[in-house]
């Protein structure tokens, strides 16, 4: 059986980890009560990461999105965070591969998206350089496998305050099934690495 562990697995995450264990997965969740929050001193990615047992892969959901948010904030917490976490697990499971979670607007020149996200969606592109940075010398190494997924509009911002217009979509916006499909494919498809998968019903094109 394969050991999944879920980081972060926050709304997205939860839906999908039924599902994972459906297809027979051994899913663990790893969260914020494990390694503390992301900007503050409490932040303990070597310690939770040696409480897990077994991993196969790791699925980093956790993200934060807040408009209008202070950019060493939004960095930490979307990017720096989930460096330190996959820099423990790759520690300790070299071979294990992984999944970071960005977002389909990425591609975008964020000077010229709305000044309220553009902290957030930095964060996000420096993950995203950050994850295929790592798939090609991690790979060298270990001959782990590293992928990213970039969700369109799947679900609202949790926080109603900072919630924002979803965008055009070119087909019917993309649902917590359509990224659990899209992990099981990266998951199962052993050639894949240092792919970015766009789940966002087109978005990525607008
Ligand atoms: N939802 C969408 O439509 C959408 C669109 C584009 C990209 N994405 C990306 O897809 C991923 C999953 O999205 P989602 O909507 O399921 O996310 P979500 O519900 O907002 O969950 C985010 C997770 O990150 C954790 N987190 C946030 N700030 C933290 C902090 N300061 N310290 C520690 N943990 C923190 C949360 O922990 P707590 O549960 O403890 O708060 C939660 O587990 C995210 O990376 C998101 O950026 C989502």
């Amino acid at each position: 059986m394969k050991h999944i562990v879920c980081v972060g697995p926050g709304r997205i995450g939860e839906a999908v980890m039924p599902w994972l264990q459906e297809k027979g997965y051994a899913v663990t969740r790893l969260s914020r009560q494990d390694y503390g929050d992301f900007c503050d001193g409490r932040f303990a990615p070597e310690a939770a990461v040696e409480t897990v047992t077994a991993c196969d892969a790791v699925l980093f959901f956790a993200g934060l999105f807040e408009l209008h948010a202070e950019e060493a904030r939004m960095f930490q917490a979307n990017c720096g965070a989930i460096v330190q976490l996959a820099e423990a697990f790759h520690r300790r499971f070299p071979q294990a591969q992984m999944i970071t979670f960005l977002d389909s607007r990425i591609q975008r020149e964020v000077s010229a998206q709305p000044p309220a996200v553009q902290a957030y969606l930095k964060a996000k592109q420096a993950l995203a350089t950050w994850t295929l940075d790592h798939a090609l010398m991690w790979g060298r190494e270990t001959g782990m496998r590293m992928n990213a997924i970039a969700p369109g509009p799947v679900l609202p911002p949790p926080n109603k305050t900072h919630s924002e217009k979803a965008g055009d979509c070119l087909t019917v916006r993309p649902t917590p099934a359509d990224i659990a499909r899209a992990i099981a494919f990266l998951l199962e498809t052993p050639s894949i690495t240092g792919q970015i998968l766009y789940v966002a019903a087109g978005q990525q094109l607008l």
